[in-house]
């Protein structure tokens, strides 16, 4: 029976209405090869996941030898020795004094127990978010997501939470211009503190860099404002580095752009190149405050996972992948600047290193231009181009290829997605 069909017939699908994908025999590097043959440059790398390219064949040799061993070991009862290996190695790379880690299968998860954990070190119990924001899709993670097409049909959502207006400078909130704005979505968390909360916030939960909103990019002073309104609060810093982390953005974590060390981080999809993982990180007193037994899961810190997160670590300093992720970026950016200048449909390029999104609008009042998006996501595919949407309305389209892309691949991605924008802008 054919793929597609099976998926019609037995699986509550995610796919969205109206795309097609395409279905994956094999994949390598940047390549992904279809079951006809047909081969794309992925510039989507399953959603931000494979940063160190599909099958780095390192991080796949350390899984298989992992696999020959032992394959499965829960939070306790065993020691597992590849999470203690592990968890040292994330102490040593993460940003600030981040040291006790927890291990967990995805990253809603590790927003969950990174929330619960904010919420155990301080005694306070209410959060603040972001509008724009995506953290999951269990009921505590999206209680805390800023997007109501992501919300729909799930509520009533957790009490206690509220939310500060997105730091999207293309479609400012106040309507106002960066830097005469004096960054007023920063300051702003001190209004949300005083008149939204009962004084008992416990943590500002963020994506340094935004993802599933859009790839929206905070200006350089927002993090240091908000983070010092909320700690002179009473609560902590939890960024959400699961679509930011690990080198999309030019530098390993996204929070190190903006210079604020947080008290607890939660990761995955980039942590093992593929490989289900995900974690929570915290300071050492912070992690304290769970005393053993508070927190377990079951799958949590797989010695598969784990053998493989630890090599993709490796392939992440010795290939330099942060770094690399900065120049292809910006000759990514460069390329898709030019074509702003020449396509009406392009309303803004924005991004920091392959995490880039090009805004989509249909006339200068900046009206999203949610079919076009999904045009050119169709176009590309037809020519070989993998990429993604997203944004409050599908009307941005995603640019985050895996980090090892070279010169010329990211040049064959950015003719294609080119075309696609030119074509479809000159229907407008
Ligand atoms: C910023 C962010 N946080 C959390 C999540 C949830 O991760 P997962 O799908 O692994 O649960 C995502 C997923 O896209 C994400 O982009």
């Amino acid at each position: 029976m054919d793929t597609k069909q099976l998926y019609d017939d037995y699986l509550i699908t995610s796919m969205v209405a109206g795309f097609e994908p395409i279905t994956v025999a094999k994949a390598a590097g940047c390549n992904v090869t279809a079951d006809d043959g047909k081969q794309y440059l992925d510039c989507f790398s399953g959603i931000a996941v494979v940063n160190a390219g599909h099958n780095h064949p390192r991080v796949v040799a350390a899984a298989k030898e992992q696999i020959d061993r032992w394959v499965h070991c829960c939070t306790y009862v065993y020691y597992n020795p590849r999470a203690g290996e592990l968890a040292k190695l994330l102490a040593e790379i993460t940003p600030g004094k981040l040291q006790k880690s927890f291990f967990c299968n995805s990253g809603a998860e590790a927003i969950e127990g990174a929330l619960r954990l904010a919420k155990q070190f301080t005694k306070r119990h209410e959060l603040i978010c972001l509008t724009q924001s995506f953290h999951g899709r269990t009921w505590g993670t999206l209680s805390i997501t800023g997007n109501r097409g992501r919300k729909k049909g799930g509520g009533p959502y957790a009490p206690g939470i509220a939310f500060a207006p997105a730091p999207y400078c293309y479609r400012c909130p106040f309507k106002t211009t960066y830097p005469g704005c004096g960054v007023a979505c920063a300051e702003f968390l001190d209004h949300v503190l005083k008149y939204q909360t009962c004084g008992s916030v416990a943590a500002f939960v963020a994506e340094p860099v935004m993802g599933e909103g859009g790839i929206i990019v905070p200006p350089p002073e927002y993090y240091k404002i908000a983070v010092d309104l909320v700690r002179k609060d009473g609560g902590v810093f939890v960024t959400d580095e699961v679509q930011c982390g690990w080198g999309r953005t030019g530098k390993l974590f996204a929070i190190e752009h903006y210079g604020v060390e947080p008290e607890i981080m939660a990761t995955a999809k980039g942590i093992a190149d593929g490989f289900p993982l995900g974690a929570f990180i915290a300071r050492a007193d912070v992690a304290g405050a769970f005393t053993p037994g508070d927190h377990l899961s079951t799958f949590g810190g797989n010695p598969v996972s784990c053998a493989a997160s630890i090599a993709n670590i490796g392939v992440m300093r010795e290939e330099k992948l942060p770094e690399r992720s900065a120049e292809r970026g910006a000759q990514l950016m460069a390329r898709f600047a030019a074509t702003k200048e020449k396509c009406r449909l392009l309303g803004e390029v924005r991004g920091k290193g392959m995490m880039i999104g090009l805004e989509l609008v249909k006339d200068a009042n900046k009206t999203p231009a949610v079919d076009e998006a999904k045009q050119v996501k169709a176009f590309c595919r037809e020519h070989g181009v993998l990429v993604g949407t997203g944004g409050q309305f599908g009307q941005v389209v995603r640019v985050q290829p895996p980090l090892i892309m070279t010169a010329d691949e990211a040049d064959r991605a950015a003719d294609v997605i080119e075309q696609a924008l030119l074509k479809v802008g000159a229907a407008l």
